[in-house]
């Protein structure tokens, strides 16, 4: 199967600061780096790091062939990544705990067409995914375009904007937010995430790992992060839905797949940086034994 996924491309440019910056506040960093990121990008890595097909459809600036080469060589099919106006990019402030405050420019990432979601679609096959994340446009228009074609649509509602999850909730099969998103979208819908019409949601809490439940057998379960010294929490999210999505391609049971995104993720927070450094299959059984089987 292909995991199709909608999806932001950025440069980063990361900041390291003795603490995250208040109101008037300027600050010189000790540190600074590049690399790729985006939600979307940091998920395709991560999901083909997890053994999976995945077509990245998104936009890049005149100036981004750069990243678009680096996603083809981390695994990533890039043939429906096209050319927009200028790359978007992100500053990440990254405190001496590893939390982070992140700006984006969204830049190319909001020019997708419906006539580019259409012919990258148009590839897919019925029990493909659709991946997607807030940080484009054209959400709702591709979920419901694969939700005729009979691919399963997984979004992870970050950056959390309750009009864009509103729009897009009657598509959704799968949903993965984190614990503040999840707050924010039963405060803007009034419900409780139970009474969501989703297979499954999962709801990640970051070192106390992550609850999931399960709409098709009525049942709620709470798995263990493992406890590491974070360095740079940055795309740990994105990490861990990269590899759950991976898993669910895979047919991996629910217990598997969250250890393994689990497992991953463990490792990205003792990592710098987003797209660049996230763990492979092999770094995963070199740091914790065996896949589960
Ligand atoms: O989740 C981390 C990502 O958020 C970064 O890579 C940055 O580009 C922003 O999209």
């Amino acid at each position: 199967m292909t995991i199709y996924n909608l999806g932001s491309i950025n440069y980063d440019y990361f900041y390291h600061l003795p603490n995250l910056l208040r109101a008037g506040e300027t600050l010189a960093a000790h540190e600074y780096r590049r690399g790729m990121g985006g939600k979307g990008a940091n998920m395709s890595v991560a999901a083909s790091r997890g053994a999976a097909r995945v077509m990245h459809i998104g936009l890049v600036g005149k100036d981004g062939l750069w990243a678009k080469n680096k996603l083809l060589e981390y695994g990533v099919d890039t043939r429906h990544i096209a050319s927009g106006s200028t790359t978007g990019h992100a500053v990440i402030m990254i405190d001496p705990f590893g939390e982070n405050s992140i700006v984006i420019h969204p830049g190319a990432n909001r020019e997708i067409t419906k006539d580019q979601i259409g012919s990258a679609l148009r590839e897919a096959s019925a029990g493909d995914i659709l991946l997607m994340q807030n940080e484009t446009n054209q959400q709702a228009y591709t979920a419901k375009l694969a939700k005729e074609l009979g691919l399963k649509v997984i979004y992870a509602a970050a950056p959390f904007e309750a009009k864009s999850v509103a729009d897009i909730l009657p598509y959704i099969d799968i949903l993965v937010l984190n614990e503040i998103e999840a707050e924010q979208l039963v405060s803007s819908s009034g419900q409780n995430l139970q009474s969501l019409r989703l297979e499954h949601i999962f709801v990640t809490l970051g070192s106390r790992g992550c609850k999931h439940f399960d709409k098709l057998k009525d049942k709620t379960a709470h798995f263990d992060a493992i406890p590491v010294e974070a360095v740079d929490t940055t795309g740990a999210g994105d990490t861990f839905t990269g590899y759950l999505v991976a898993g669910l391609d895979r047919g991996l049971s629910v217990e598997q797949l969250v250890l393994l995104a689990t497992r991953a993720s463990a490792i990205m927070v003792q990592r710098y940086g987003t797209s660049d450094v996230i763990p492979d299959l092999k770094d995963i059984e070199d740091e914790f034994g065996p896949q589960p089987t």
